[in-house]
């Protein structure tokens, strides 16, 4: 697949924004901070196609990035203590009607932190993935902050939480590029196969 000559589509701050469902979709998903648009820009080699900051709950709305054969779907990171209720619900509602629309969804990225036991709020959005019969698979995040020790401890929490019940994960590094490949074939065969 063709992950370059990717380009800013729309951005949707709510519901009855979001643009018709034409086009084949990889949704990233995942708590404030983790590196949602970190791995978007990794994976179309652009440095700052997607906006990045060390400030959570930068991306406030769903961005929709074009690709020549599908379409990226940077999701507004949860989780995020210092936001206003008011703007909680309106993140619910704009999350709500994304997964509850007709949508060509070939594959949700859910990103949790490598360096961290998954949140409440990542195991619930899990759990809604799985119960809704969505396919999807875990990038771990920021794996590059962990030494060899701190890798295996993770990778055997990763394993026991996630491998019995029959979901994928995949350590990732932005910094270094490291599970790249990986996460490319997983996305090229979400949308061929
Ligand atoms: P929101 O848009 O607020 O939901 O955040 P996000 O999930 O899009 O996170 P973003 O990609 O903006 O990254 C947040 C911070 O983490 C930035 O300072 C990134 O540079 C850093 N970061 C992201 N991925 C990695 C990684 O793999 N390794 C390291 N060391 N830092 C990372
Ligand atoms: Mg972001």
């Amino acid at each position: 697949m063709n992950f370059q000559n990717a380009e800013f589509e729309m951005a949707a701050g709510t519901a009855g924004q979001l643009p018709k469902a034409t086009l084949p979709e990889i949704a990233f998903s995942g708590r404030s901070n983790v590196g949602k648009s970190s791995l978007l820009n990794r994976l179309v080699n652009r440095k700052a196609l997607a906006r990045t900051s060390a400030t959570p709950g930068k991306t406030a709305t769903i961005n929709f990035y074009r690709l020549p054969a599908c379409r990226f779907v940077d999701l507004p990171g949860y989780g995020y203590a210092r936001v206003s209720k008011s703007e909680k619900n309106r993140w619910a509602e704009l999350v709500n009607g994304y997964f509850t629309q007709e949508r060509r969804l070939s594959l949700v990225l859910q990103l949790v932190d490598m360096r961290h036991k998954p949140t409440a709020d990542d195991l619930q959005m899990i759990d809604f993935l799985q119960a809704g019969g969505y396919p999807f698979a875990i990038v771990c995040t920021k794996s590059d902050k962990l030494n060899k020790s701190e890798t295996m401890a993770q990778t055997k929490l990763f394993t026991e939480l996630f491998s019995g019940r029959g979901i994928a994960f995949y350590p990732f590094s932005a910094v270094k590029g490291s599970g790249l490949d990986e996460v490319k074939a997983l996305i090229e065969r979400s949308i061929e196969g």
